[in-house]
């Protein structure tokens, strides 16, 4: 359970995580028809369950088989709680195996889709077709009913495939309604929060701002708060929260590392200095990080460069100011999950790695202030929209730490530099003009450090190449490269031939990851 940062509304959903790759998106799923859910591990003890106190018990899916050994298990009082249950795949074999049923592996196995025919009496598939199509993910089936459920949908391959005991409002569905692939999923999740649980939906971004808001006063008092803003979208929100909360005893720094992309600094103070009026503290360190990435090729030497100076630039400005009552960081809840099916229960939380010892040493409560730590991105995206962030900057595409450093291959210099940010900054005009930019996950130029001869009116050129590289993904881990239309290549081709001075080759990339990376380096 986390720790939380805002007072929690009265009807929320526990899901219980035992280890499926999809447990996230249960809880994302039931956010998004504004109830709050909350994921812990399998083994969390009755006790903390009580205290949480939830309307709604959601067991995940899970990778193993009830009767295998080690296998993760509810436990039996869960059941006599009192509390509505419902158990999705490996969730509906534990209730079947609490209310002594039977399970086996199944001859043909259901993986992916499948039709299920859900009973209309079934309050779970109200609303529905007789014929749904659903996502499947298990090689067992039920083969013997608990006594006291009833079958509500079958399969093809299962008779068994959705079970439940009206009485004591628990229910078990095979499949997962919760995937985008499980086409009415998301109804499902709804009739069981809204008709079977009588939960009514209070969870909104709305509410959480008050709340929020509301928490960090009473926490900081009359205090201060230190903030290492990056102009991305997380540490952004939270400076526009604390702002919110507690004026100009948010201190936020914001250092100029030197590799931003054009103009970006000046759109972060315009932004943050001048339209929010934030306390906000700018350093320009171009020279010092520049000087330390001086002849240094290795990316992974790179990154650690620009952490390192990051860390002593940060803490030289914040000395200057004195000492602070608290740190703020813009942590999100999935870096705070103490996932199953990644992590293993017993995991330390991940966001305690992120602190800086250095840093901490400024904090006189020695405490950190993390407003975002309950929040998914898409949540915090309209957070920042409800505190007044521009779409610009809360739909902005992701943008490595290591900024353009990682972009320019190989050395990096000033004169490389400026010739990436020139050829950057004209494939993103392009890119936001044809509409392309909120379809991306990412586009960018790189610059290679390789000379090649062209020919521009009557001479011949040596000049650096720019690659150009713009992927599709859902979450980074996989990527496809982006198809792009003809002129709009065209265009952003031309333009930068002709408009940045030194570069006489355009190339696009067109790898797909795995086995590329999305970033060259
Ligand atoms: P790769 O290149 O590994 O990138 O496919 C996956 C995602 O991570 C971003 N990325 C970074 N972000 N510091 C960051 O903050 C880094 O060192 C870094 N390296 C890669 C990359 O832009 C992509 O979104």
């Amino acid at each position: 359970m986390i720790g939380h940062t805002i007072s929690l509304p009265d009807e929320k959903v526990l899901i219980l995580d035992f280890g499926s790759q999809y447990t996230m998106l249960i809880a994302r799923k039931i956010r998004e028809l504004h109830v709050y859910a909350e994921i812990v591990p399998f083994d969390i003890s009755m006790k903390e369950i009580r205290e949480f106190n939830p309307s709604a018990i959601v067991l995940s899916g899970g990778p193993s088989s009830v009767y295998d050994t080690g296998a993760p298990m509810a436990d039996r009082e869960l059941f006599s709680l009192g509390k509505p249950i419902l158990g999705i795949c490996y969730g509906l074999y534990l209730v079947v195996e609490a209310f002594r049923g039977k399970i086996e592996g199944a001859r043909s196995r259901e993986y992916g889709r499948a039709v299920i025919e859900g009973s209309p009496s079934s309050l779970l598939f109200k609303g529905l077709k007789k014929k749904e199509i659903v996502w499947m993910s298990h090689g067992d089936k039920v083969v013997s009913l608990p006594a006291g459920f009833k079958v509500t949908a079958s399969t093809e391959n299962a008779e068994i495939a959705a079970i439940e005991n009206k009485t004591q409002k628990i229910y078990g569905v095979q499949f997962h309604p919760e995937v985008h692939h499980t086409k009415n999923g998301k109804k499902v999740l709804k009739n069981y929060l809204f008709d079977i649980c009588g939960i009514r939906p209070s969870w909104s971004m709305k509410s959480f701002i008050d709340s929020s808001v509301e928490s960090i006063r009473k926490d900081v008092g009359d205090g201060t708060v230190l903030l290492g803003l990056s102009g991305g979208v997380d540490s952004s929100v939270t400076a526009a929260l604390l702002h919110r909360a507690i004026g100009k005893r948010l201190y936020s720094v914001f250092v100029n590392n030197g590799v931003l992309r054009k103009d970006e600094h000046l759109k972060v103070i315009e932004r943050f200095k001048k339209h929010m009026s934030l306390n906000l503290i700018y350093v320009d360190a171009s020279r010092q990080f520049l000087g330390k990435l001086k002849g240094v090729e290795n990316p992974e030497k790179k990154r650690r460069i620009i952490g390192r100076e990051f860390i002593s630039v940060f803490m030289k400005e914040a000395k200057k100011i004195g000492r602070f009552d608290f740190l703020a960081q813009g942590t999100l809840y999935p870096d705070v999950i103490e996932s199953v099916s990644t992590k293993g229960p017993s995991d330390t939380i991940k966001s305690h790695h992120n602190r800086v010892p250095e840093v901490m040493k400024l904090i006189k409560s020695g405490k950190v202030i993390e407003p975002l730590k309950e929040l998914f991105k898409d949540e915090v995206r309209v957070l920042g929209k409800l505190l007044g962030l521009p779409d610009e900057l809360v739909y902005r595409q992701p943008f490595p730490g290591p900024g353009l450093a990682i972009r320019v291959i190989g050395d990096v210099t000033e004169k490389r530099l400026e010739i990436l940010r020139e050829a950057d900054d004209i494939l993103l005009q392009e890119i936001k003009n044809s509409g392309h930019y909120y379809k991306l996950w990412q586009i960018f130029a790189v610059f290679l450090p390789v000379k090649s001869v062209g020919v521009m009116g009557d001479k011949r050129t040596y000049e650096n190449v720019i690659a150009v590289r713009g992927v599709t993904s859902v979450d980074a881990m996989t990527a496809d490269w982006a198809y792009l239309p003809e002129d709009l290549l065209r265009r952003i081709s031309g333009r930068i031939i002709n408009e940045v001075k030194g570069v006489n080759r355009v190339v696009y990339d067109i790898s797909s990851k795995p086995p590329s990376t999305i970033e060259w380096e």
